[in-house]
């Protein structure tokens, strides 16, 4: 008798204990072997007609939204940089001239990679949009975001580390039916690194196909992961990130970058920072400098909701990549708890998890305390490198789950942020389940600056 009285104190107290840390999903999920989607795929299909365009893809243009990038590969002779869009199918009234580039990789000649400017579009609307010539012409269409400003919803999803599995496709095709707007990505496209000498350009070239089903229509906000690096030394290929700049720009001269690889941009509601892990960021280098900067353009009056992207998770406690990210929250953190930060989204771990609003910004070397505590100023960090790649899922946690972890849990998926108004967003994360889209996590998310610091009603 004494030894169950022993035993429900013991439950309650473990209860009771429950009630701060965090959950670890116990879900057993089932999921397709991580081994890439064969070549012969329909996936990958190449578009019929000589010289027709493929692997076409869209980013956001400019600083606030009314210009995008299309880009697109022409497989046999450089053909026409040329967009023909208008307001309505079949009315291209205007048009667009680009430029093309071409590289080498080992003895692999890339095709013609096609990048035109897109400007001066109107807020709002759906434009239709033409690209290649004669019978290999295809059409395309996309819709630009409201104009910038605190009223303005938007819905963005989130995806990272996708590759090009099946699991990847059952992601993508989830992410079909969220009704998002655009692709905040947080790194590691393709996983054409794995390959070796020319197949790795091969598998690059099918991703852009398998890809564009969405990256047509809808801007993806690219930020650049370790498997985009490919140095290589062993096959003479050493200029970081040659084959993903080359492929996939950014609109980074908008917001002042010196580099394609860190930069911001406005779209609706929201101002978007994007953050290499793999370019020089202590004090004095030029991505440091240049967030101190960008950070002084945010205007919560005008973009409520600061939301920044990187790779490497700073708050992370499975046993892939723990403590990667130190380097840089040494150096950033600070000031994402100043300037209220309302999200950071990372990729990088094959799995999924999310922080309680927690800091560590009181460490001093010599002295003090260097754990994190609870901190109302502090973002939420989100891991989401779970698209599915071939790598497989990261499953093994660190044991117990640390105080900062809310939730964690070791499924593919991919989730949305769906900004309602400029105090409220509602943040679903979906897994993949058979085939099956479930919602796992959901929660709404109050603005940091208009709830947290100017008091605004927000219940
Ligand atoms: C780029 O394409 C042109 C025209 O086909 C070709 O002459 C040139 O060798 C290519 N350059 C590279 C780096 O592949
Ligand atoms: C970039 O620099 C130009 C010239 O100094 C300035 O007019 C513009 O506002 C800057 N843009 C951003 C986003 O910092
Ligand atoms: C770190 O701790 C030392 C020793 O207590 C103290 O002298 C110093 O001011 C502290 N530095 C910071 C940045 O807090
Ligand atoms: C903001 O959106 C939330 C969620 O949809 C809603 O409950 C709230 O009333 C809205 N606030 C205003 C001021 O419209
Ligand atoms: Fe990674």
């Amino acid at each position: 008798m004494w030894c169950r009285y022993l035993l429900l104190l013991a439950f309650l107290f473990s209860f009771i204990h429950n009630g701060t840390a965090g959950v670890t999903s116990e879900f057993i999920r089932s999921e397709f072997p991580a081994v890439d989607i064969p070549l012969d795929h329909e996936v990958f299909a190449v578009p019929k007609g000589y010289n027709a365009p493929q692997q076409v893809h869209i980013t956001q243009g400019d600083y606030d939204g009314k210009a995008v990038i299309i880009s697109w590969v022409t497989p046999d002779e450089p053909g026409s940089s040329l967009v023909q869009y208008g307001l309505s199918e079949g009315n291209y009234e205007y048009t667009a001239k680009g430029t093309f580039t071409n590289y080498t990789f080992y003895t692999y000649k890339s095709g013609y990679i096609h990048h035109t400017h897109v400007d001066g579009l109107e807020y709002d609307k759906k434009y239709f949009y033409k690209i290649g010539e004669g019978g290999s012409a295809r059409k395309f269409w996309f819709k630009t975001p409201p104009k910038v400003g605190p009223d303005s919803p938007y819905k963005f999803g989130i995806i990272g580390d996708l590759g090009q599995t099946f699991n990847s496709l059952s992601t993508i095709e989830h992410y079909k039916e969220s009704g998002g707007e655009t692709v905040l990505f947080v790194g590691d496209l393709s996983y054409a690194d794995r390959y070796q000498y020319n197949d790795i350009s091969v598998r690059w070239d099918s991703w852009g196909r398998f890809a564009e089903q969405i990256a047509a229509y809808q801007p993806w906000l690219w930020s650049a992961g370790n498997h985009d690096i490919e140095y290589l030394p062993y096959m003479g290929e050493v200029t970081p990130f040659k084959t993903y700049t080359a492929r996939y720009p950014t609109p980074y001269q908008a917001s002042n970058s010196s580099e394609p690889l860190w930069y911001a941009v406005r779209r609706a509601s929201a101002h978007i920072i994007v953050l290499c892990s793999y370019s020089p960021y202590v004090k004095y280098t030029p991505q440091y400098k240049w967030l101190e900067g960008e950070l002084k353009n945010v205007d919560r009056t005008k973009t409520p909701w600061l939301v920044v992207l990187m790779h490497v998770p700073w708050y992370n406690s499975n046993d892939a990549h723990f403590k990667e990210g130190e380097s840089m929250r040494s150096v950033f953190e600070s000031w994402f708890v100043k300037y209220k930060v309302d999200v950071v989204f990372a990729g990088h771990v094959h799995a999924y998890e999310r922080s309680h609003r927690i800091s560590n910004i009181n460490y001093n070397v010599s002295t003090g305390p260097c754990y994190p505590v609870p901190d109302k100023s502090a973002p939420i960090y989100i891991t989401i490198g779970d698209g599915g790649n071939q790598e497989g899922i990261a499953g093994k946690y660190i044991q117990p789950q640390p105080d900062y972890s809310a939730f964690r849990e070791a499924s593919y998926g991919h989730a949305t942020l769906d900004i309602k108004n400029k105090t409220h967003a509602l943040y679903h994360w979906f897994r993949n389940v058979d085939g099956v889209k479930a919602t796992t996590e959901s929660f709404v998310l109050h603005n940091q600056y208009w709830c947290l610091e100017k008091m605004y009603p927000c219940i």
